[in-house]
């Protein structure tokens, strides 16, 4: 299985590194469901829960392949040494693989990625051009690496927010759009399109638009392509949807939720530009609102205060430390507070993200699913849902859905937790 990425920084180096390191043996994939996670099957009583990775069938770590694309022309030796979040001494047990493992040219226009620029890339007359520029990329590299199968992550920076126009509503305008070079297409959307277009499924790490447009939806259906995103779920964000479906678990209210970050890392850099903190900062917003539904519950959420914060802080590099002060109040109104202060490692807790996004859209593929995959809401912060739907948030809801859908591909039968049938021969 080839794993094409665009954007091979520092979330990219260190998943890539890390799946090498851990098929030589050298360490463990700590943090992956598709490697380490157990599933229940059958009744409690049953006492069956196999690993998720004895229990469908999954691409192994030795059958990948990688490959990519970024501005830089480093290698990826060169560019974990850059990212600074590995150590040298594992670097050094790997290097040979990593060196060999070389940027393609990007699709790159740095109206979108303000504070980056670089030589590595493509020319072409429009957009269309690198589509296809990408496509045949892909080909190139499926042929030279013997892959049967293909997935695409994006791991690139966070790009200027936009929004929805005319141009993303039909693969037609879409199509029209990459010929005339219209300004709404970013680069993110044109390996998208690339991808899809030939039935790769396509991932989204950042918050970037992307492939969350009614063109691409389109487009994967009729390509029988799973699509997913957006922005990995992986600090502060993972934090939230775990607390904040405890507080309304409990009709515990909630006045005010502080969140605020420092980091020094290139995306930290990329995200001091206001615009690209605009993606940022909405896909951070969406999840209390879904949680809480302060309209049916105003007298616990609707004057909730919620403020996130990111702060460029170079001697942290890729160390990220996340604070959040949440406001909370319980019986009768009384104020109490709660601090979490989450010193973190921004690549490590996305790294294994990325090997579980990749290994289930390639099962998702091979089982005939398409579109939007829902059952990996798990990994977004802010998942990618049908027109009308309301995203999930909660992480272990999203967990149930994941592990059902599994379930489902099986043929066992949901878990619901009623759990009565236990207690049927009492009566
Ligand atoms: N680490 C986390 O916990 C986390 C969580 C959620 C989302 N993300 C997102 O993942 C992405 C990667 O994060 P990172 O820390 O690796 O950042 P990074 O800056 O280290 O790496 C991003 C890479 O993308 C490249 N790039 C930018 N535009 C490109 C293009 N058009 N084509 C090819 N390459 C391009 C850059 O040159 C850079 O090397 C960012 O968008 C970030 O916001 C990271």
């Amino acid at each position: 299985m080839g794993v094409l990425i665009p954007g091979m920084g520092a979330v990219a180096t260190t998943f890539m590194a890390g799946v090498i390191a851990v098929r030589k043996g050298l360490s463990q994939p700590i943090g992956s469901l598709t490697e380490m996670g157990t599933i229940r099957i059958g009744k409690r009583t049953d006492n069956n829960k196999p690993k998720i990775k004895d229990f469908v069938p999954l691409a192994k770590l030795k059958d990948i392949a990688f490959g990519g694309w970024d501005i830089f022309p480093e290698d990826m030796y060169e560019a974990a040494v850059h990212a600074d979040v590995l150590e040298k001494e594992l670097l050094t047990k790997i290097k040979r693989d990593l060196k060999k493992i070389k940027p393609m040219k990007a699709v790159f226009d740095n109206k979108y990625v303000t504070r980056l620029d670089g030589k590595h890339v493509k020319k072409g007359k429009n957009k269309m051009a690198l589509a296809k520029a990408v496509m045949k990329d892909i080909a190139d590299f499926k042929k030279k690496n013997k892959c049967t199968r293909l997935v695409m992550i994006w791991c690139g920076s966070t790009e200027i927010y936009l929004k929805e126009t005319k141009v993303h509503k039909t693969i037609k305008a879409l199509e029209e759009g990459l010929r005339k070079n219209d300004k709404n297409i970013p680069p993110s959307m044109i390996y998208a399109y690339a991808a899809i277009k030939m039935g790769i499924p396509y991932a989204n790490g950042a918050p970037n638009l992307s492939c969350d447009i009614p063109a691409l939806i389109q487009l994967a259906k009729e390509t029988k392509t799973p699509i997913g995103g957006k922005d990995f779920k992986t600090g502060q964000t993972f934090m939230k949807t775990v607390l904040a479906p405890a507080f309304k678990a409990r009709a515990i209210g909630v006045e005010g939720w502080f969140s605020t970050n420092i980091l020094g890392n290139r995306d930290g850099a990329v995200l001091d530009d206001p615009d690209s903190f605009k993606s940022k900062e909405v896909s951070k917003l969406g999840v209390l609102e879904q949680i809480f539904e302060p309209k049916l519950n105003p007298e616990l959420y609707g004057d909730m205060y919620h403020k996130v914060r990111i702060n460029y802080y170079p001697p942290r590099g890729d160390n990220k430390e996340g604070w959040d002060n949440i406001d909370i109040r319980g019986w009768l109104n009384y104020k109490m507070q709660i601090k979490v202060d989450f010193l973190c490692r921004d690549s490590i807790l996305a790294a294994p993200l990325c090997l579980d996004l990749v290994i289930f859209l390639d099962l998702a593929k091979r089982v005939g699913m398409s579109g939007i995959q829902e059952w990996l809401s798990f990994y977004w912060k802010s998942p990618q849902a049908k027109k009308g739907l309301t995203p999930q948030h909660d992480l272990f809801k999203q967990l149930e859905k994941l592990e059902n859908t599994l379930r489902h591909m099986k043929g066992e039968s949901l878990i619901n937790h009623l759990g009565l049938d236990y207690y049927e021969d009492d009566k």
